[in-house]
């Protein structure tokens, strides 16, 4: 790394950039003060566990928030979506033994998206089956969704996930899955106060899956420096999750257990922290839309675009991403660690570009490598629009189609999108990405 940063602040193309003297960071989290009134008054009342005040508002600010009836606090989005698969597998596996809830059965799931997207459908023994993504919003394609379905119509879920806060194509997805009789969990760590305004669906995303989960990990829209959300209307998963999280204790004088329980409630110490945080939500995704907005103007004379959306989304704009032109990509080989490109005038690739913002202490990311393309995924099933995406090409004939996930992977990548970052901090980072084009 240290030797890139040499490379590029001597390199003639970026003369006269200086780095930033403190670092620009993708996406990190904003306090306002309310935080911290939040957290010392649960410190100074001794609500310093998993009961108190902050919880409890919280869960009420987050579903009234969402539209929904019930939220409940926990550990983490990847918990959340832990107790969405889980509720799911009850449904359609009824009385499996404990992380056997999905054993013998595949479940569809974005493709490009985090791990943690996934790892709950192994947690519960279910066999994930990889659907490629598409190119107007960077989600779930449900051409591809609805081969799949052709291809193995016993499946009974869908784990989708809304990617960098860009709602997937709800009415289509909710269309198929419907159609299907599959149920649907909904990923929408990213995408808290991001909205769609369907013909089948609308609403906010979290509001549209059988089981949501939201996230407030350090790096999100809103953050509780940890933590994640289960949200629902139903009554009885909302009471269901309450109770498994909190190791699934029976209605005795002791501790009493029919059934396999987990530690993943949140705590009323980080709910301060998302209980402050949460009431800025507004002006974060007012921020976030406007830095989108000034890459989407500063980058326009470049062979690149911005991660696009549907005109009946609102996302909440929480990374803004750029994707390179096939014609303006100078070469670019990434091995399961490591990689490699050689810089072309008038061409660049993201890893050329994460370096030269790297250099000048900002920080960017590659997009999600898709989940198809990862070594513990390396058997698992892919579909793509015609079909099966694995073993694609032969050779003995030309091409070997379409993998819209691995294109994006390799042209796009995530651009610096704290919503502190200045305006002016930004129009230094647009400045070298254009000298990347140089
Ligand atoms: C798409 C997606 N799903 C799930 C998660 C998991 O959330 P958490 O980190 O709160 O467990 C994240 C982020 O961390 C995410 O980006």
């Amino acid at each position: 790394m240290d030797m890139n940063r040499e490379k590029y602040l001597s390199d003639p193309r970026f003369r006269g950039i200086k780095p930033f003297p403190s670092k620009v960071w993708l996406s990190s989290p904003t306090m306002h003060g309310e935080e911290m009134a939040y957290v010392t008054e649960a410190i100074e009342t001794n609500w310093v566990s998993t009961v108190g005040a902050n919880i409890n508002e919280l869960e009420k600010a987050v579903a009234d928030y969402l539209g929904m009836q019930y939220a409940v606090a926990l550990t983490c989005g990847t918990a959340a979506l832990h107790m969405c698969v889980k509720l799911a597998a009850e449904r359609i596996n009824p009385g499996a033994a404990p992380g056997n809830g999905l054993l013998g059965h595949r479940v569809f799931c974005s493709d490009m998206t985090f791990d943690a997207s996934v790892n709950p459908i192994l947690y519960e023994g279910g066999e994930p089956i990889f659907i490629d993504t598409e190119a107007d919003t960077w989600n779930m394609d449900p051409v591809s969704l609805e081969k799949a379905f052709e291809m193995y119509p016993d499946v009974k879920l869908v784990v989708l996930a809304h990617l960098y806060g860009v709602p997937a194509k709800m009415d289509e997805i909710v269309g198929i899955c419907r159609k299907h009789g599959a149920l649907i969990v909904e990923d929408a760590a990213e995408a808290m106060g991001a909205k769609y305004t369907g013909s089948v669906v609308s609403g906010m995303c979290g509001c549209f899956g059988d089981f949501s989960a939201v996230s407030f990990n350090g790096n999100k829209i809103i953050t509780g420096s940890s933590g994640g959300m289960f949200v629902t209307n139903d009554r009885a998963d909302a009471e269901k999750v309450r109770k498994w999280s909190t190791q699934s204790r029976e209605a005795a004088p002791w501790y009493q257990h029919e059934e396999l329980g987990y530690n993943y409630r949140m705590s009323n110490i980080i709910a301060g922290v998302a209980r402050g945080n949460m009431l800025h939500i507004d002006e974060h995704i007012r921020q976030k839309r406007e830095i989108y907005e000034r890459y989407r103007e500063g980058l326009r004379d470049l062979p690149v675009t911005v991660n696009p959306f549907e005109s009946k989304s609102t996302p909440n704009y929480w990374l803004s991403c750029l994707l390179i032109d096939e014609k303006a990509m100078c070469s670019q080989v990434r091995g399961d660690k490591d990689y490699m490109y050689e810089t072309e005038p008038g061409k660049s690739c993201p890893q050329e570009i994460l370096d030269a913002v790297s250099a000048f202490n900002a920080e960017g990311r590659p997009i999600w490598k898709p989940m198809h393309m990862q070594p513990i995924y390396r058997m698992s099933g892919f579909i793509v629009r015609d079909g099966n995406g694995r073993a694609r090409s032969n050779a003995y004939i030309a091409g070997d189609g379409a993998d819209i996930g691995a294109d994006i992977f390799r042209r796009g990548a995530c651009l610096p999108s704290d919503n502190k970052m200045t305006p002016e901090q930004q129009a230094v980072v647009i400045d070298i990405i254009h000298r990347c084009f140089e």
